[in-house]
């Protein structure tokens, strides 16, 4: 029997930063084994917002590069960029046809967007559209992702819903899965860690040195002013959530009391969560710059990858304009 399929995306947009890696590609990684997983650098999706043209390119790369140095094996998952496969558009469109202006303005992510651009082109507005029919155009039934998209993929099953009930079964509702931890704080502690908002996020990229400044300069339990105060975890909002993800609950209860009776320093506390935070990202950082190095190798995989994929895309289109009545005259 062959296997279900997965599909996610990430976009083009900057620097990867460690929301993207542990909300998502850590995700992507636990799938791999057991389904067939096509996961795409989503760059019809960047465009949605105004962007650095010149910068592009390199960003489509530097997420592909993300992809392989985070472990994804080219032979066990497809890795391929969106635009490469425009039968993905072309779904987009006939999505768009069968959901309503009134649905898409009231998605509580458009609100989100919508304060960090100046310009609502309509792309923005269907920008939910295009990562529906990302995911069903593979058919796929599990998406991973971080918690923030829970939205996008509530609307992809209303969308997928609609399609069949209209013109008859043809694609499966898709689920999100979602890594243990919560969504990665942003550093400032308000809001999510993103790579738009500048502060707000460790890059996969920056130096340990870089890392190790950012986490020292992260914010605590306000009542700690003093090495010697006593403080709360709960009350410490980026580094103990990080703790919550990087420390096994042992070491974590250890913490916890040495925090409450001032036993350890803030210092200390985020030393530990450094050093197992960099365990973590040492050898992704070592195989980003051999790929780095390496980009036609990372060409190769991309251009493999959606040529191994758009025959799926192809079969799912023919079926769709069959089922529209747009199939012949
Ligand atoms: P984006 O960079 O917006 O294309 O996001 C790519 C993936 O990373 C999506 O699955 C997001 O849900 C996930 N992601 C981005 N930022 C965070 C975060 N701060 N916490 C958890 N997941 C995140
Ligand atoms: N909207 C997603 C994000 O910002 C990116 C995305 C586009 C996506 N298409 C997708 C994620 C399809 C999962 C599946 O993170």
């Amino acid at each position: 029997m062959s296997r279900e399929r997965v599909f996610s995306g990430i976009q083009p947009t900057g620097t990867l930063q460690l929301g993207n890696y542990l909300g998502a590609i850590k995700g992507m990684i636990e799938l791999v084994e057991h389904y067939e997983c096509i996961y795409g650098i989503v760059d019809y999706h960047a465009v949605t917002v105004p962007y650095n043209v010149e910068k592009m390119p390199q960003n489509k790369l530097n997420v592909a590069i993300g992809y392989l140095a985070a472990g994804l094996d080219p032979q066990k998952a497809t890795l391929m960029v969106q635009s490469d496969v425009p039968e993905h558009t072309e779904l987009a469109w006939l999505f768009g046809c069968i959901t309503s202006v009134n649905k898409l303005e009231h998605l509580p992510t458009l609100k989100d967007k919508l304060e960090t651009v100046d310009f609502f082109s309509s792309g923005l507005l269907n920008y939910p559209i295009l990562q529906a029919a990302d995911i069903v155009i593979y058919k796929a039934t599990l998406v991973p992702v971080g918690r923030d998209q829970e939205a996008h993929i509530e609307f992809t099953r209303e969308v997928v819903r609609k399609f069949n009930n209209t013109f008859g079964q043809t694609f499966p509702e898709p689920a999100s899965y979602n890594t243990p931890g919560a969504i990665v704080p942003s550093l400032s502690g308000e809001g999510k860690m993103s790579k738009s908002v500048p502060g707000s996020y460790i890059a996969l990229t920056d130096t340990p040195e870089e890392i190790w400044q950012k986490l020292a300069q992260t914010l605590t339990d306000p009542r700690r002013v003093r090495r010697d105060d006593p403080g709360d975890p709960e009350a410490c909002p980026v580094i103990w959530q990080l703790h919550h993800i990087y420390t096994p609950e042992e070491k974590r209860a250890e913490l916890a009391e040495g925090c409450r009776t001032a036993g350890i320093g803030c210092l200390q506390c985020k030393r530990e969560l450094y050093r197992l935070m960099m365990e973590d990202l040492s050898p992704l950082q070592e195989r980003w710059r051999d790929l780095a190095a390496h980009p036609d190798y990372v060409r190769d995989v991309l251009r493999e990858g959606a040529a191994r994929v758009r025959p799926i895309a192809q079969a799912t289109m023919a079926e769709v304009r069959e089922k529209m009545g747009l199939a012949g005259v």
